[in-house]
């Protein structure tokens, strides 16, 4: 309990629910973070996990530290259960997996991503992930619970989740909607910004989206991104590609990295583009559970003057018919 020690390197943050959903069989030390370069230890392998974790988790800690040795053989080990684990609850014909099985297989996927593992166990939880979302999104409405969901998940998968729900509930105002199109944007959704830390989500909202405020890595992100998950195209289908690289291009042209407009855009990409707006403008900082309503009601009347050109006017339609069907309260 008493080991405390520098070098904030020589451990790796993951989320204490990503452990509590899939790690209390495990045998992993602790730690806990009191500054930038102190780490305390809280538990020994041999230790009740399981336990342990719980009494943190009481105690409203959501994040906590492994060493790097732990982390990697964690998250490699772990694969084959989380795929497991969510298919089972998966195929449950009346009810979604819990969403913390989500939020912490998200977590684990995102972690190896980032060290640009795509073996065959890894896309096997990107696959469940997928299937165990799309199924959340159909039986709940989880729009009108974005403050439940971002206490039980990260920002980034919260996020995810409520682009997914906005996109897939526009692809079903198209004549060529179906499961297969909507598997492959909430894929796009759970992995376009796997690159990205919290810090760099920051940077992204302050910079009101210009390029010249990002760092390379922030204005490269969807490139990049796209350019891992292309190692693995029999994966990862061209339309998932491609909207994970546009994802923050713009109907004018305005938008980055590439800068292209509206002509060189497809039609399911322009979709998600204009549900990640929608989102994005939707549960910023300012956003209050008691003016829902009211606060969508003036982004999707924004989105219908802003998103006017070729397939971004048909993805602002739908948009908006999805709204007046009330299906975004
Ligand atoms: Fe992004």
């Amino acid at each position: 309990m008493n080991d405390s020690k520098p070098a904030a390197d020589a451990y790796q943050k993951i989320r204490l629910d990503a452990l509590i959903s899939y790690g209390a069989e495990y045998q992993l030390e602790l730690y806990l973070r009191l500054s930038s370069e102190k780490f305390i230890k809280v538990s020994q392998k041999g230790d009740n996990f399981e336990s342990i974790l719980e009494k943190y988790k009481n105690r409203g800690v959501t994040e906590v530290y492994l060493t790097l040795a732990d982390y990697d053989y964690f998250t490699t080990s772990v694969r084959k259960a989380i795929a497991t684990r969510l298919t089972t609850e998966t195929a449950e014909p009346v009810k979604p997996p819990e969403v913390s099985l989500l939020a912490g297989a998200h977590d684990v996927l995102k972690s190896l991503l980032l060290r640009e593992n795509t073996e065959e166990d890894t896309l096997a939880v990107a696959q469940a992930l997928t299937l165990g979302t799309l199924k959340t999104i159909r039986l709940s409405n989880i729009l009108g619970k974005f403050a439940d969901f971002k206490k039980k998940c990260s920002r980034e998968f919260t996020y995810a989740l409520m682009t997914s729900q906005v996109a897939c509930l526009m692809i079903d105002q198209f004549n060529w909607a179906n499961d297969a199109v909507k598997e492959k944007v909430a894929l796009a959704a759970m992995l376009c910004d796997v690159e990205l830390l919290p810090e760099d989500f920051d940077l992204l909202k302050d910079s009101g989206l210009a390029k010249e405020k990002l760092t390379k890595k922030v204005a490269y992100h969807p490139i990049n991104t796209a350019q891992l998950l292309a190692k693995e195209s029999k994966f990862f289908s061209q339309e998932t590609l491609t909207i994970v690289e546009q994802h923050h291009e713009m109907p004018s042209g305005g938008g980055f990295p590439k800068g292209i407009n509206y002509q060189r855009i497809t039609q399911l990409t322009a979709v998600y583009i204009v549900a990640h707006y929608f989102v994005d403008q939707m549960f910023d900082k300012t956003y209050r559970e008691d003016a829902h309503a009211d606060r969508c009601r003036i982004v999707v009347e924004q989105i219908k003057n802003q998103f006017v050109s070729g397939v971004f006017r048909k993805a602002s339609e739908a948009l908006v018919t999805v709204f007046d069907q009330g299906k975004m309260a």
